[in-house]
């Protein structure tokens, strides 16, 4: 598939998932709103020095691993995600867009070369290894199947069948350099639950992919978000 054919097809898909304007949280919780569809417009490769990256990495070692595997499980796995998502995620911590007390100081050291470096750096080393999954287990059915009665889409249709990316890739092979949908295969049920809850609360809704997630995540509860946090894990 061209670039372009993929860049339409996520786009569809995402903007399909995007809630309608005036969003707030279940919580009552205002949500920001996103600058325009500047974001959804980054899928696109993005260039930059692995080895550079490597040189800058000492001090991301300290919780995100050596090897990109996360040292404790509040932290994700940075192993082998896709470049570009890495590099937005990092463009966001500075800019405020994504905010965590420990993230936004440490993406405020970073030059734009700087995180383009680390972003293919991470991209290229292997990520965690597939693990062994219970496709029965209601985190399985909600990932692969969604619950239509009750809005919830299926995870796969953006994380791909095995979480390792959106299913326009083959499963086994490397992330798409130019996804801003990440792998989540291996991340962690502590970090994982994390995630959807700031999702649903609007904590991660300054970016118009988290928006789409912010979307996905309203129709979850807090079991749902508990079974799929597991499921992910084990991935
Ligand atoms: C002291 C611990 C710590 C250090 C050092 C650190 N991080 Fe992080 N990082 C975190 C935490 C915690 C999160 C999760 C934030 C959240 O929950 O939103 C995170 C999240 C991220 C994410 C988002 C990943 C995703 O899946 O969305 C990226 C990218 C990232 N860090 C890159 C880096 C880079 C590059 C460095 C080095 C310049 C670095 N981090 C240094 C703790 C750390
Ligand atoms: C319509 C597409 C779409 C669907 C369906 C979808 N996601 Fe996502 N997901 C995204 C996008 C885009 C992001 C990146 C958000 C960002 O940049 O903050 C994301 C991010 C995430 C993250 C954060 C990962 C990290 O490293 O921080 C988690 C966790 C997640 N999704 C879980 C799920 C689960 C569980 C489901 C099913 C209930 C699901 N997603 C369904 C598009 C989707």
């Amino acid at each position: 598939m061209s670039s372009l054919h993929r860049f339409l097809h996520l786009s569809a898909i995402a903007i399909l998932w995007l809630p309608a304007p005036s969003t707030t949280a279940a919580d009552g919780a205002k949500v920001r709103r996103p600058a325009a569809w500047a974001d959804l417009r980054q899928q696109v490769p993005v260039a930059g020095d692995v080895r550079a990256g490597q040189a800058r990495s000492t001090v991301c070692a300290a919780c995100h691993g050596p090897q990109g595997l996360a040292i404790a499980p509040n932290f994700p796995n940075l192993a082998g995600q896709a470049a570009t998502y890495l590099y937005v995620q990092l463009k966001s911590f500075r800019s405020g867009q994504r905010s965590d007390p420990i993230m936004s100081g440490q993406a405020a050291a970073l030059s734009d070369a700087d995180m383009r470096n680390l972003a293919v750096y991470y991209a290229s080393l292997p990520a965690k290894p597939p693990g062994r999954v219970e496709a029965a287990s209601r985190g399985g059915q909600l990932f692969l199947g969604g619950d239509p009665a009750r809005g919830i889409p299926p995870c796969q249709a953006c994380h791909g069948p095995t979480g390792h990316g959106p299913r326009t890739y083959p499963s086994d092979a490397p992330q798409p350099p130019w996804s801003t949908f990440p792998r989540l295969h291996g991340l962690s049920a502590i970090y994982v639950t994390k995630a959807l809850h700031d999702f649903r609360n609007g904590a991660r809704s300054g970016t118009s992919n988290a928006l789409i997630m912010h979307g996905v995540a309203q129709t979850l509860d807090d079991a749902d978000m508990q079974a799929l946090s597991n499921y992910i894990a084990t991935q």
